[in-house]
């Protein structure tokens, strides 16, 4: 249906990168990697030159997101499916709650589910709806989910509890820095830096309130096992001297730290609005086009970092997204895999252009409505 696409110059974006994650990374983040030329990359994570850009980073974090100052800002490696086993051997007492919405929640909640001295609960909404978490009971950890990628739906409110015991955490991958969220009411707020903040994958960063690290230690006294390398005191030990337990990847450091300059230089308000003008856009796209409906039918749940659009199954989304991809116009653009829609998810992350997007909208219009006729 699709194979004979042309499209002329002027109509392409001036990236084709569109993935949820990883996600475009601007290319003068490489041309100041570039720059650093003998004197970071292949040295020694535990000196200055290295530990200069983790505090940095760490710094941009605490600035970016008007940290409290108590929090500590957690770098480590394995990135946020690390963390899922991480969190249920040293932060879970007893119990943890597990709100979710699509294959990542569902992932979170199947890790500590598989732990078996823990209870894990389930507290599912079907794929493409949101979550109303209201009050939560009986669990000593709340585990919720700021944008679930697989669906695009993103969290509108904060799950509560009456208990000063009670932890909340929050799985923040593709939400963070765009998806705002009152972080004093959260223990343990962590992502992966490859979304809206340009790294790449095998890094995590987390959020830790006072009451989460005096969690860890309470759980750590259980003496229940735990491979050392989840150990909590070991990574807010090394994360105070601006470090990483073991050997991290410096060059992804380097990323997150350029994209938090750019970011801090707008601050989080700005960012926020230029991802709700983003959304603004392609969701006034699908509702004007008859063969298009966004996923998430109710609009308050519609993510501002990841835009889920079923399409007409009379044209097929996996041979457009594969024509865009041979073409070099837009990669990454199918559906999760997983969900089996006929459907176009889309990167809204901070480094998407406005501009770009309007015409990635435009060729996608253009690609389908050539079709119309011939059906
Ligand atoms: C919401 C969410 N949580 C967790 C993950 C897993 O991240 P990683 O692959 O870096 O472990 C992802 C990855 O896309 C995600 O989107």
């Amino acid at each position: 249906m699709f194979e004979n696409l042309v499209l002329s110059p002027e109509l392409l974006p001036s990236d084709p990168r569109f993935g949820v994650g990883p996600s475009l990374v601007p290319m003068d983040y490489l041309e100041a990697l570039l720059a650093t030329g003998h004197h970071l990359l292949g040295t020694s994570h535990r000196q200055m030159a290295v530990r200069s850009v983790v505090k940095e980073m760490q710094d941009g974090f605490r600035k970016y997101f008007n940290l409290p100052e108590d929090y500590v800002v957690l770098i480590g490696n394995g990135g946020a499916t690390f963390l899922f086993d991480m969190i249920g051997l040293g932060l879970v007492k007893e119990k943890s709650a597990h709100f979710t919405c699509g294959e990542f929640s569902e992932k979170w909640f199947k890790a500590h589910a598989n732990i078996n001295w823990i209870q894990a609960e389930q507290i599912a909404v079907p794929y493409g709806e949101g979550v109303n978490p209201g009050l939560v009971k009986g669990a000593d950890l709340i585990c919720c989910t700021l944008n679930e990628t697989s669906t695009g739906v993103m969290l509108t409110e904060l799950p509560k509890h009456d208990d000063p015991d009670v932890l909340l955490a929050v799985d923040a991958t593709s939400g963070a820095g765009q998806i705002p969220v009152d972080m004093t009411l959260i223990d343990f707020y962590f992502f992966s830096p490859q979304k809206v903040f340009a790294g790449e994958g095998g890094t995590y960063i987390a959020f830790m309130s006072p009451k989460a690290q005096a969690r860890a230690k309470e759980v750590a006294k259980l003496k229940r096992y735990s491979p050392i390398v989840m150990s909590f005191e070991h990574a807010i030990e090394n994360s105070i001297k601006n470090q990483t337990y073991n050997t991290p990847s410096v060059i992804n450091f380097f990323l997150i730290n350029e994209q938090l300059k750019r970011m801090n230089a707008l601050g989080e308000k700005k960012v926020v609005e230029l991802a709700k003008a983003k959304a603004q856009m392609i969701y006034a796209w699908a509702q004007s086009k008859r063969y298009l409906s966004a996923f998430v039918k109710e609009e308050k749940f519609r993510s501002i970092a990841v835009a889920t659009i079923d399409v007409d199954n009379r044209f097929n989304m996996d041979e457009l997204a594969q024509k865009l991809r041979d073409l070099q116009v837009a990669y990454d653009i199918e559906g999760y895999r997983k969900l089996g829609r006929n459907q176009l998810r889309i990167s809204l992350f901070h480094n998407i252009q406005m501009t770009d997007l309007k015409k990635l909208l435009d060729i996608i219009s253009y690609a389908i409505e050539q079709n119309l006729s011939e059906i």
